[in-house]
């Protein structure tokens, strides 16, 4: 049959697939909650599965800049259902200031938003622990004449919360919040080992009372009593009926606590292959896995970072990439793209398309280097070593590219890239073996190029 000629073109494979992820292929703040927020519209529910208040996705949208935690991106849409799975370690406190902030925006939190019953509670401990375990191990070893030995976490509680997950005996889930009597007999036994526990670590800690605890968070309990319910079986429930759902990962691939840079890492599984444990959806489900990756690197925190550029061109990125923390504020840390890394965290979530971001930035620079290969003790390898100690002796080996000085972000389409930036990118796409569906050229929704 002839196509009209007017008749509106077929949105791209990215857009049209039943259920989605988007997860970062770096260390982080990949610009994952644009590309949240951009496919959105083409799906009924986005749901997080892992991490939790330690994530920060910023979003433009008409100018107004939105930074979101713990809620999904797809918040800003009405219509969507956001969902919070099981694996995400939720401060219920910081939830309760991200929707009152939303709606003093005039961004509606109400039924929209879907809480797990099984996700883990973030309590005051965590973060007083969290603290003092990064204190402890950056001031001790400072005073031993040594290095600082601090993970440079979020300071969230995020580790702590997830290490009660795992003992079970002291961790506190969504659902005990609901009930108060249930809740006090829980928080008696956790805040008993909890403050042995604080004691054992530092006499002068003051400790926590359970019932005043007990107090507080059931009354959240009662804040949020409408948003909690058994996610593994909406998102069932969601799926036979056909709706499309967008999973959007945490943190990024090079945090992962099992394949990532231990033990500079996060404590969750931040790949795509945290999406089944994290939500109960198993992972034949999930056909589209967007890996959405920087033009260059960045790390925020302490740990290897082969590709790092301690000088005037990591100065220029992160003065023209705004690289400052959305959760932290922390100046990041920024370097020349590492593809030996890309490749590998793009074989561990089985990435389908990639996004390139903030590829304007790089806009300027006389040329580009790329990592494509390491230096390990003279031996050349194409392997990313996942643990900190061994990528720490790794040397970046390098391949030079032309530089582009147009001003890139005014383009549209990839066709409209100039000739330089087009061999970069398919550079990437033939290096890493995944075709490019995506180059951002700036904040803006209108600046995000689709193939
Ligand atoms: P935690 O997640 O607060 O325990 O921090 C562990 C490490 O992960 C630190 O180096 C953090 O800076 C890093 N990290 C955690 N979440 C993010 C993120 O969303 N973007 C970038 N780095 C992160």
């Amino acid at each position: 049959m002839p196509v009209p000629v007017n008749a509106t073109p077929p949105p791209p494979a990215l857009l049209s697939s039943t259920h989605t992820a988007v997860v970062g292929l770096q260390w982080g703040d990949e610009g994952k909650g644009k590309i949240v927020d951009l496919l959105t519209e083409h799906h009924d529910a986005i749901v997080r599965y892992n991490g939790g208040a330690n994530a920060g996705h910023t979003i433009v949208v008409a100018g107004e800049r939105y930074a979101l935690h713990l809620i999904p991106a797809g918040i800003l849409n009405p219509d969507k259902l956001n969902i919070v799975g099981n694996g995400v370690v939720v401060d219920p406190v910081k939830m309760l200031e991200e929707k009152e902030g939303l709606g003093r925006r005039g961004i509606r939190v109400g039924s929209n938003l879907r809480v797990s019953s099984r996700a883990h509670v973030v309590l005051p401990w965590h973060k007083t622990l969290d603290e003092a375990l990064e204190n402890l191990l950056s001031g001790r070893s400072v005073a031993r004449g040594g290095a600082d030995e601090s993970l440079g976490t979020t300071r969230r509680g995020i580790g702590p919360c997830y290490a009660d997950k795992i003992t079970r005996a002291s961790a506190i889930r969504v659902g005990d919040l609901l009930d108060e009597n249930r809740l006090a007999e829980r928080m008696r036994s956790v805040t008993a080992i909890k403050n042995a526990q604080l004691r054992a670590f530092d006499p002068s800690f003051s400790t926590f009372d359970s019932d005043a605890l007990t107090k507080q968070y059931a009354e959240i309990g009662r804040q949020i009593f409408t948003h909690v319910t058994d996610t593994t079986y909406l998102l069932h429930d969601l799926m036979k009926a056909g709706k499309r759902v967008l999973f959007e990962g945490a943190n990024a691939c090079l945090l992962d606590i099992d394949h990532g840079t231990f033990p500079f890492v996060t404590s969750s599984s931040t790949s795509a292959l945290g999406i089944p444990a994290g939500t109960g959806v198993p992972c034949s489900n999930v056909s589209n896995v967007i890996g959405i990756m920087k033009a260059y690197t960045t790390r925020v925190g302490a740990g290897p970072f082969p590709t790092e550029q301690n000088n005037a061109t990591g100065q220029y990125i992160r003065d023209r990439g705004r690289e400052y923390g959305t959760t932290t504020g922390r100046p990041r840390r920024c370097g020349w793209l590492d593809l030996v890394a890309v490749k590998y965290s793009a074989m561990l979530c089985g990435a389908t398309r990639l996004s390139i971001m903030l590829f304007d930035v790089l806009a300027g620079l006389e040329t580009l280097q790329v990592c494509d290969a390491y230096e390990v003790k003279g031996k050349r390898t194409d392997r990313f070593m996942p643990d900190a100690i061994d990528l720490a002796e790794a040397t970046p080996v390098y391949t030079t590219w032309p530089g582009f000085s147009e001003d890139v972000s005014r383009c549209r389409r990839l066709a409209d890239l100039p000739t330089n930036a087009r061999k970069y990118l398919d550079h990437i796409a033939e290096f890493v073996g995944v075709p490019i569906g995506i180059v951002s050229v700036g904040p803006d929704r209108a600046q995000t190029l689709i193939d």
